[in-house]
């Protein structure tokens, strides 16, 4: 046994392999495993992870689908041209983005595919656990970072669910990072909850979410009334283009909105826009523009400017997940993790919405986590394998 066979290795199967934040996560990992870059914008690495049992970047391994075949090491390239990655990071890192490109299979459905739900679900599980038994990996977390889908109409399962599924079937932990449908579907709730795996969601909490989950709670802790909350973001890349199609947007909008719902306690006047504009590749810009009422009803506005590159805001996250999900499922824990709530616009289980509660809420798993890695079971009933959900049904509202 070589000395790496000795250092258990997890593996992170990415669906959506090719794309702009799954090369960022892939080239990101590898830079700060080297020592490139320090480890900015990732929690798992702060004061509050250590000694938790995560496992460390350098044990990461990745994988995963897409469907289109443009190499990995070119989607580098390409982001590196737009500022996304540092410049001479892709060569930095060439051996890394080779080795994951091994790693990705085709997936699906691809236009004129003629293979049922079943053959899709099988093909897709029997590739992870190809990658976890070829690549000698203790487990692997699936990752939905693929483009956005529109919700689904019909019973269908559409490629996020089809690759839930999967997951499932695999033995893996599964984490949405997307508004998609993924394990939300009707047919796999029950699955799901019965397996025995953490999963957790959906869709990545990386700008004007991030900040309305902080603002949120400012405004209500102040008593101040908020009368119209409205939005607009302009962006481009892949997202940009998957965002362009009405449908698709609704499901990302459904979540930002799901935000303010939650912090303010009702639903403000005012709708959010996602426009598609390509010059600005990955770049994002969000406005959001906030009429509120102060004393003796006094009419005011706060106005906020987000300028981010997604991919880079989305990269740390997507690390933290990963690790997080793995190390809940050496636990053995099962079901929504609704303590990484922090992370997403749409949590799944139940939780508060706020930032700072989340923030408390997801240090608190950390110190649990830590405490299960010295021993004891570190769950407040003493479970050694706990569901993270309450046994009542609950957990069904996820
Ligand atoms: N800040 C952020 O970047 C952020 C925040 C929250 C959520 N997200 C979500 O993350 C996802 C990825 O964003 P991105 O900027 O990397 O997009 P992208 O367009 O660059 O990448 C998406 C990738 O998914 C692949 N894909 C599409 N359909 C597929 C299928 N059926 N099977 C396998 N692969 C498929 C595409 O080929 C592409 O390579 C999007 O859904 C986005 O909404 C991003």
């Amino acid at each position: 046994m070589s000395a790496s066979d000795s250092v258990p290795r997890v593996g992170v199967w990415l669906i959506g392999a090719r794309g702009s934040v799954a090369t960022t996560v892939v080239a990101g990992c590898a830079a700060m495993t080297a020592g490139l870059h320090p480890p900015t914008g990732l929690l798992t690495e702060t004061p509050p992870f250590t000694g938790s049992g995560l496992p460390a970047l350098s044990s990461l391994v990745f994988g995963g689908h897409d469907t289109v075949d443009c190499p990995l090491p070119k989607r580098a390239e390409a982001l590196a041209a737009g500022g996304v990655l540092p410049h001479g990071l892709p060569t930095a890192v060439s051996a890394e983005l080779a080795a994951a490109e091994r790693e990705i299979r085709p997936g699906g459905p691809l236009p004129g595919d003629t293979r049922s739900e079943e053959d899709l679900i099988a093909a897709f599980a029997a590739d992870i656990r190809s990658f976890v038994r070829r690549c000698r990996l203790q487990r692997a977390v699936v990752v939905n970072v693929a483009s956005t889908e529109p919700a689904p109409t019909g019973d269908a399962l559409p490629p996020s669910s089809l690759y839930a599924a999967a997951a499932l079937r695999a033995g893996c932990a599964y984490v949405n990072f997307t508004p998609s449908t993924g394990l939300h579907h009707p047919s796999l709730r029950r699955q799901a909850e019965s397996l025995g795996l953490p999963f957790a969601g959906r869709d990545g909490k990386t700008g004007q979410t991030l900040l309305r989950s902080v603002l949120g709670p400012m405004f209500t802790q102040r008593a101040l009334t908020v009368r119209a909350w409205s939005g607009t973001n302009l962006l481009g890349g892949g997202d940009g283009a998957s965002l362009a199609d009405p449908s698709a947007a609704a499901a990302k909008n459904a979540g930002k909105e799901r935000v303010l719902a939650d912090t303010l306690g009702t639903t403000p006047e005012g709708e959010v826009h996602i426009d598609d504009v390509p010059a600005l590749g990955d770049w994002k810009t969000a406005w959001d523009h906030i009429a509120f009422d102060g004393f003796l009803g006094t009419r005011m506005v706060l106005q906020t400017t987000w300028q981010g590159c997604d991919s880079s805001l989305a990269a740390p996250l997507v690390l933290d997940l990963a690790r997080l999900a793995a190390r809940a499922h050496e636990r053995g824990l099962s079901g929504p993790l609704s303590e990484l709530g922090f992370y997403f616009k749409d949590p799944v289980g139940q939780g508060p919405a706020g930032l700072g509660e989340q923030y408390a809420r997801l240090v608190g798993f950390a110190e649990r986590l830590r405490e299960a890695s010295s021993g004891g079971s570190g769950f407040a009933d003493g479970r050694d394998g706990p569901s993270v959900e309450p046994a009542d049904g609950s957990g069904e509202q996820w």
